[in-house]
């Protein structure tokens, strides 16, 4: 399905999603020798940016995972600054809550089943890769120790232990 309407993008020109792009974000550990690794997919499509996470060697569980401000994963992962808020909102879930109730970054919780691995998928409306009001293009994708509770100001998810930078691939 999600090809298909890749394949009728290309097709239409000056449809304003003609030129797709796509992005990847390889997901390291912050910690030295710590295990954690992963990938995250994101590409522009008619309903939005689809954002396709998957990391292995995690303590099952709910994680919290954002996109935070700054392409950046040094200092334990504080080099990414904060949730990418472009609107000065408070701190909730993007899905559900939109951009007036919602930090832009604010993707939720990734579910990690016991052989410790587990999957993110989720399509968000007018995020983008670059362009618009809420690109993501450069910042990072942030795994956190624990999940995300939804409380102020960033869901009290601890420490960050995955990280990687959103490179625009095509
Ligand atoms: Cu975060
Ligand atoms: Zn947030």
């Amino acid at each position: 399905m999600k090809r298909v309407m890749v394949v009728v993008g290309c097709l239409v020109v000056g449809a304003p999603w003609a030129r797709a792009e796509s992005g990847k974000a390889v997901i390291q550990a912050t910690a030295e020798g710590a295990a954690i690794s992963g990938e995250a997919t994101l590409t522009e499509t008619p309903e939005g940016l689809n954002v396709s996470v998957r990391v292995a060697n995690v303590t099952p569980g709910k994680h919290g995972l954002h996109i935070h401000q700054y392409g950046a994963c040094g200092d334990a992962g504080n080099a990414a600054g904060g949730h990418y808020n472009p609107h000065g909102v408070k701190h909730g879930l993007l899905p559900t809550d939109g951009f007036t109730g919602a930090h832009a970054g604010d993707l939720g919780n990734i579910d990690i089943g016991a052989d410790g691995s587990g999957t993110l998928e989720l399509t968000l409306p007018e995020l983008r890769l670059s362009g618009g009001e809420h690109s993501v293009g450069g910042r990072s994708v942030i795994l956190h120790e624990k999940a995300d509770d939804f409380g102020q100001p960033t869901g009290n998810a601890g420490g960050r232990i995955g990280c990687g930078v959103i490179a625009i691939t095509s």
